[in-house]
């Protein structure tokens, strides 16, 4: 999604808007932009594709000034192109946006009775024509931002600079994050607080329906209402160092390998610190008294969902339900008092999530989220929020999140069965010595990675791959499946294995290898009877399981991956380790942008 920047400064504004999009790279774009007040004068400079385009652009053509805004562009109306990248402007008025103007068109159609045409395909140069066009009429720049951010529909994240206003900014805020960075006699505005990070960490995050107005020694918020609001400055621990590669190629080799240190920065928070009694926090609900659960998210937050679906249900015979978010509110879903619903999102800011969310507000008994910023929209909005202390996640595929997310749902799992009493002391105390084990089998596991490496340059020659799992491993499965996907552009499926023989096995043949996700346990013998359904028919198994399994299933298979054992229950937070390293160096031998694959954003905040 979009990255917005606004800058206050006394200092050259220009690098420290670049350095601040640097930052907000991550979520994805494919155009960037950014407009300074210099002498009063305003102007712009904008590029498409990368962000190295428009610092080139900047060598050649700079643009001097302490004010400034800058965008990152995630194309929703119109190519990416130059004349559609923000800041868009109409005579003194320059805006970047985040978010999706619903009504846009009728907007153009009124401003076009006035006799103001439009240059380009986008919904965010109608506010700028609009709050121009309220300026003709005689209003103030507050006053014109706010006589248009009053006429606008849909989600956005505005923020507006005005020519001869070298200290003003006015941001808005519904639908997509929006933060105030407060510096030493200058003032920032930014989507996130890791974009804010190198110029301070001291935040005011904006609540739905504020409009901010930024001076460098001023702050005044007005609310949905337009009463004054007065929003807590926050202090954010996101150091900047912490958003670099450390060493790594790429974000996601650097999460991946993070993996081991941040399960045990998850456990460390939620276990007594002898590691064998659950310390979750005030709020987590009394599961006993729980009648059913519904989880909620979107891509892999969802897969990690069905994944915990299997260990509720198990675990603490707790029936589960669980639902993709964008589909989730418009199915109306009748909800009986008994309900908890809980929320899984990495960015906590994923509009579908939030929006489903917001249906379940007063309907279920209770809201938990389960997210990796504890300061965003649906950790706010919801009773209870749990952070997956994942650190900060960059590569846009989600690894680090996803196993830690896992972790925190089998935490909340073993709670609910300690609740209901299904779980004997000896048999969580086992589950519990696993997981604290993990950070440890991962690394072990981490020595498959030369190995997966050299499959996967065999694996990028494949038009299309299929991915098979049974029982728990069936979600991770549909994970590896994405994983492939999103980052090497191979189109890959996932089936649960038993499925095969109900069509996908039609598609088999020696062009399309089957990844099978399948630990040696209650369910091998079943899974290896599919894999002999695929070989009979020229399929390439690649096997992934423990040494058990391997020597179970034979020497027919394609290529073998053999992790070290772990206990079935923990077994999808372990395979998804392959699963990601399998995607990764497939991506990596395609020559794909491993971080920032193609169409695709960190945080999707519209629907
Ligand atoms: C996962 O690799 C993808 N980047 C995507 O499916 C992501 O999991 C999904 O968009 C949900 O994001 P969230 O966890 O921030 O809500």
């Amino acid at each position: 999604m979009c990255g917005i920047v606004g800058v206050l400064g006394d200092h050259e504004a220009a690098p420290l808007l670049v350095e601040a999009l640097k930052r907000l790279e991550y979520r994805g774009y494919d155009s960037a932009g950014i407009a300074t007040i210099n002498d009063g004068r305003l102007d712009r400079r904008r590029a498409v594709g990368k962000l190295v385009n428009l610092a080139d652009l900047l060598v050649h053509h700079p643009l001097a000034g302490k004010a400034g805004i800058g965008h990152t562009r995630w194309a929703t109306h119109g190519a990416p192109t130059e004349a559609n990248a923000h800041p868009h402007r109409s005579g003194p008025v320059a805006v970047v946006h985040n978010g999706i103007i619903e009504n846009f068109r009728a907007l153009r159609a009124e401003l076009a009775s006035h006799g103001i045409a439009h240059e380009t395909e986008t919904d965010t140069e109608t506010v700028a024509l609009l709050a121009h066009h309220f300026m003709q009429q005689g209003m103030g720049p507050v006053e014109a931002a706010r006589a248009t951010i009053a006429r606008l529909e849909g989600a956005y994240a505005l923020c507006f600079l005005f020519e001869g206003e070298a200290d003003l900014l006015v941001a808005a805020r519904r639908g997509s994050p929006l933060a105030v960075g407060h510096g030493d006699g200058e003032m920032f505005v930014g989507s996130d607080a890791i974009a804010l990070a190198p110029m301070t960490d001291r935040i005011t995050y904006l609540e739905e329906g504020d409009i901010a107005v930024v001076t460098r020694d001023s702050l005044v918020i007005t609310d949905v209402n337009g009463h004054l609001a007065n929003r807590p400055i926050k202090t954010i621990e996101i150091e900047a160092a912490r958003v670099d590669k450390a060493g790594h190629r790429h974000f996601m080799a650097k999460e991946i390998a993070e993996q081991p240190s941040v399960i045990g920065a998850a456990l460390g928070h939620y276990l007594s610190s002898d590691g064998t009694c659950l310390t979750l926090p005030e709020g987590v609900p009394d599961f006993a008294k729980v009648e059913r659960l519904t989880l909620v998210a979107c891509g892999t937050a969802y897969y990690a969902c069905l994944t915990a679906k299997y260990w509720f249900e198990q675990l603490a015979r707790l029936p589960v339900e669980v639902d993709i978010a964008s589909e989730f509110r418009y199915r109306e879903p009748p909800v009986s008092p008994g309900t908890t619903a809980l929320f899984v999102s990495q960015s906590g800011e994923t509009a579908d999530t939030l929006a489903a969310l917001r249906y379940m507000q007063g309907r279920a008994a209770k809201i938990v989220s389960v997210v990796n910023v504890p300061e965003s929209s649906i950790a706010r909005e919801s009773d209870l929020a749990l952070s997956i202390h994942a650190g900060a996640e960059i590569g846009v595929a989600s690894t680090k999140a996803f196993t830690c997310q896992l972790t925190v749902l089998l935490l909340l799992a073993l709670k609910a069965a300690q609740d209901r009493g299904h779980v004997g002391a000896e048999r969580l105390a086992d589950l519990l010595s696993g997981l604290r084990a993990l950070p440890a089998t991962f690394n072990t596991a981490m020595e498959r990675n030369e190995q997966i490496r050299a499959i996967a340059r065999q694996l990028a020659t494949a038009p299309s791959a299929l991915f098979l799992g049974r029982g728990l491993m069936y979600p991770l499965a549909l994970e590896g499946a994405l994983k492939l996907k999103e980052i090497s552009y191979i189109h890959a499926e996932a089936y649960a294995s038993g499925e095969l023989k109900h069509g996908p096995i039609a598609l088999i043949d020696e062009t399309m290898p089957v990844v099978v996700m399948a630990p040696c346990d209650a369910l091998f013998d079943k899974t290896v009877s599919n894999m002999q359904e695929v070989m009979a028919r020229g399929g390439r198994i690649l096997l992934v399981s423990d040494a058990r399994g391997v020597t179970q299933a034979g020497d027919c298979v394609w290529q073998t991956i053999t992790l070290p054992d772990t206990d079935p229950i923990l077994a999808p937070i372990l395979y998804a380790l392959p699963a990601q390293l399998i995607a990764y160096h497939t991506a990596v031998a395609k020559g794909t942008d491993v971080d920032q694959p193609r169409n695709l954003a960190k945080s999707v905040t519209v629907e």
